[in-house]
């Protein structure tokens, strides 16, 4: 690499990745604390999907001894939204639906205890704001968006760029803008603008996170075209994916379980005509209005006991486990495309010229699949996507030991959606470079919400990382046995 100004230099400086430039020393090792922090049992770490962020327990970014980040692809799923069309369908509705009418007809509801609250309870849910990004889920975008400039300054453009007043020499020396992906629906576009308002300075950001086109631009991927789609989206072009599998299972699980919370509800407000899907739907909003209203702003949180907030968890693990886990034959192959395009680009950021300073000589390429040259690769994307990536990539795999159960809820399982899938949840594939050892001195690692995880056959690097080639044999491996996303799914759609 040539630097052709002092200018440049001291950008430069904030790029680690650069040969000769220390490593900025990592200041934090966690990228964020559970919501409601310290207290002891806490709800919204065991709703799975619809929790805020928080980091999985064991959280732990510092890279291994001698180690640094060397570049990191980040499958981030979009932020808090409203409710989830299905869910509020499903549980959420018919439980407001009955409660409205049972007020309607003046019938009673408890004057004190748990659920006094219903009496006068309004639904901040309705159909028309289903899906939507909420306030607080785009303000943790935000958060998420700044806090990882912070642990990782190197892996993004400098600062300087662009900078108003700044120097010139800079802004010429960058013909290709740094990209951050994102799937085409609107909470993941509203998601990735938030986060790129907290990770990047005005100058680059645009006018409300899209990207001033010049350093920064947002990809917006289209979620249902085959040429992209496969890479961010594999589900939605997926023929023979449906949102059924694990329903039966789950809906016999909730029937295990389900009668303790029922009879308890019904103690509390006899006159009301609880269903046993009510049990879910006060789960649910517990979740949902945590992340419309602010976390500790709900009442739901506190009409369940712990143990019901815990089967509840099992309840989504067992359907994500048929849905998109190790039970659904189609989810390694959705989860191929990104492996290998994550991979791909992983090894492309170090070839050539200096990736956030003098690439780009040819034309723009845009598809997530193409290369590119930049340090950080941030995709966002839906809650279907983390877990096909993480059977392709092989982790979290306990069917040997045993099926998830449909009497018990496992206390020793691994397969713990609540740890992979809150908003913003991700997955991050790391490249790590180590002073030289005997492979090569640059390694693999995955981190899973800040929790690093261990390639089943690959883990002789630093920190039990996987060793670079080790993990490109491992990659080539895997897309022979599931690189078949087409015959897998009986079909792409078009
Ligand atoms: C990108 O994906 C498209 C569609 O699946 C495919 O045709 C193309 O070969 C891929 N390109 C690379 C470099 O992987
Ligand atoms: C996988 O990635 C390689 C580049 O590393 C590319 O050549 C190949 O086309 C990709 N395969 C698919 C199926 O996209
Ligand atoms: C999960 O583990 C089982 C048992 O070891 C194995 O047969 C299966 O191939 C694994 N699934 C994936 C997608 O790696």
């Amino acid at each position: 690499m040539r630097l052709c100004s002092a200018a440049l230099l001291a950008a430069a400086a904030l790029t680690a990745g650069v040969p000769g430039v220390a490593p900025s020393p990592l200041r934090q090792q966690v990228l964020q604390a559970p919501p409601m922090h310290g207290v002891k049992f806490n709800p919204l770490e065991h709703m799975s999907g619809i929790a805020p962020y928080h980091d999985a327990p064991g959280a732990n970014i510092s890279p291994p001894k001698g180690c640094r980040s060397l570049a990191m692809a980040l499958l981030i799923r979009h932020s808090s939204i409203v409710a989830n069309d299905d869910e509020w369908e499903d549980y959420m509705e018919p439980f407001v639906q009955r409660l409205d009418a049972h007020r309607a007809a003046g019938a009673a509801l408890p004057e004190s205890g748990r659920l006094a609250f219903l009496r006068e309870w309004q639904s901040p849910i309705n159909n028309d704001n289903l899906e939507q990004l909420t306030q607080p889920g785009a303000h943790d975008a935000t958060v998420q968006g700044r806090r990882l400039r912070k642990l990782h300054p190197h892996l993004f453009p400098p600062m300087e760029l662009g900078r108003p007043g700044g120097k010139e020499a800079l802004a010429g020396k960058v013909k290709t803008p740094f990209k951050v992906w994102t799937a085409s629906s609107e909470r993941d576009i509203e998601t990735s603008k938030a986060w790129i308002r907290g990770a990047f300075p005005e100058w680059q950001r645009g006018d409300d996170g899209e990207g001033d086109g010049k350093f920064l631009t947002l990809v917006k991927v289209p979620n249902k075209n085959p040429d992209w789609g496969a890479s961010l989206t594999p589900h939605k072009v997926c023929k023979g994916f449906s949102k059924e599998p694990g329903k039966p299972e789950a809906q016999q699980w909730l029937e295990t379980f389900g009668p303790r919370p029922l009879a308890a509800l019904r103690d509390m407000a006899p006159e009301f005509p609880w269903e046993l899907n009510d049990v879910i739907a006060l789960a649910m909003l517990c979740g949902y209005e945590s992340v419309i209203k602010g976390v500790g702003k709900t009442e739901f949180c506190s009409v369940l006991q712990p143990d019901d907030f815990r089967d509840f968890g099992y309840w989504n693990d067992i359907k994500y486990h048929h849905f998109v886990g190790y039970k659904s034959p189609m989810a390694p192959y959705l989860g191929m495309p990104w492996l290998n395009t994550s991979l791909h680009n992983l090894e492309a950021a170090t070839t050539g010229k200096h990736p956030h300073l003098q690439s780009g000589d040819e034309p723009a390429p845009i598809p997530p699949n193409a290369t590119h040259t930049q340090f950080l690769l941030p995709y966002f994307t839906h809650r279907e996507e983390p877990p096909v990536v993480i059977t392709a990539l092989g982790l979290m795999n306990q069917t040997a030991q045993y099926d998830l159960p449909l009497d018990h809820n496992p206390a020793d399982r691994v397969w713990k959606t609540s740890h992979v899938l809150p908003f913003l949840g991700h997955v991050g594939i790391e490249r790590l470079t180590c002073d030289a050892g005997s492979e090569g001195s640059d390694y693999i690692r995955v981190v899973i919400n800040g929790a690093v995880q261990h390639l089943e056959h690959c883990q002789s690097g630093p920190g039990k990382s996987c060793p670079m080639e080790q993990y490109k044999a491992f990659v080539a491996e895997r897309m022979e046995q599931y690189g078949d996303i087409e015959g897998a799914c009986g079909g792409i759609k078009t």
